[in-house]
């Protein structure tokens, strides 16, 4: 099975017996795989794209799961009902387009009792809407695999995030010890890194130094998360 450490780290969050949405399921193995293994009761699998979706559908008739698995052709949310899954699964996508999906239909996305969410860059952003929009991150952690993985799990609730540079590093990460974790924060320091090149090239030096600032006060943040650790 493709993909397995990410199916299997993505399975892990989910609890004994329940129903499950995967938005953007692709080719439905961590739906498949919840419910070989008990984990899931009842999934329901959510894709745009028409190749991925008949790939889904035909694995779920191949490990003839019909009677616990139902894939839907569409976008985000939409071919959900309100409270028709309890936990919802979106991972693979930019943090970005995960933001979208959940803001986009944002009643039926609060509906869900837990968020677990695998987004491939804009953490930042994704945290500042979850804590804005009622949801407490109560799990984080990185996964190696080709390369790094992350994940958010959320819940229902309030946080209380009072320092700003916790949306960047995550407020369960950054009192977390987890193999991946040097890696994780050293990729931060050599992205920023690259921008300020960039910034030194800049024609408007006077802007870009104000931009610089920014990045360097940035570097110096990662950085000392990577002597608290
Ligand atoms: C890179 S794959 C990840 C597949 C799987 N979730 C995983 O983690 O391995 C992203 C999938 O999301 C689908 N997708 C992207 N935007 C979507 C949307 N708005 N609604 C449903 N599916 C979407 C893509 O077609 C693609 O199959």
């Amino acid at each position: 099975m493709k993909n397995k450490k990410r199916i299997e780290k993505a399975i892990g969050y989910i609890p004994q017996g329940s129903t499950v949405a995967d938005i953007g399921c692709d080719h439905c193995y961590v739906l498949i795989k919840g419910v070989l293994e008990n984990k899931i009761k009842k999934g329901i699998g959510i894709e745009v794209v028409p190749g991925p979706y008949q790939q889904g559908k035909s694995n779920i008739k191949e490990n003839k799961l019909e009677e616990h698995l139902d894939i839907r052709l569409g976008s985000g949310l939409k071919p959900l009902h309100i409270n028709e899954a309890e936990i919802c699964v979106i991972g693979g996508m930019g943090g970005q387009l995960i933001k979208y999906i959940l803001e986009e239909d944002l009643e039926k996305a609060q509906a869900f009792t837990r968020l677990i969410l695998q987004p491939m860059g804009s953490e930042r952003e994704l945290r500042k809407f979850l804590i804005k929009n009622g949801w407490k991150i109560i799990e984080e952690d990185i996964l190696i695999s080709d390369r790094l993985y992350l994940y958010i799990v959320a819940e229902r609730g309030e946080q209380n995030m009072g320092n700003d540079f916790l949306y960047d590093i995550g407020p369960v990460l950054t009192k977390k010890k987890c193999e991946g974790k040097d890696k994780y924060i050293l990729d931060k320091i050599e992205k920023l890194n690259k921008i300020k090149i960039e910034l030194y090239k800049a024609n408007d030096q006077e802007t870009a130094q104000k931009g610089l600032l920014k990045i360097e006060n940035k570097i110096k943040l990662w950085s000392n998360e990577l002597e608290n650790k």
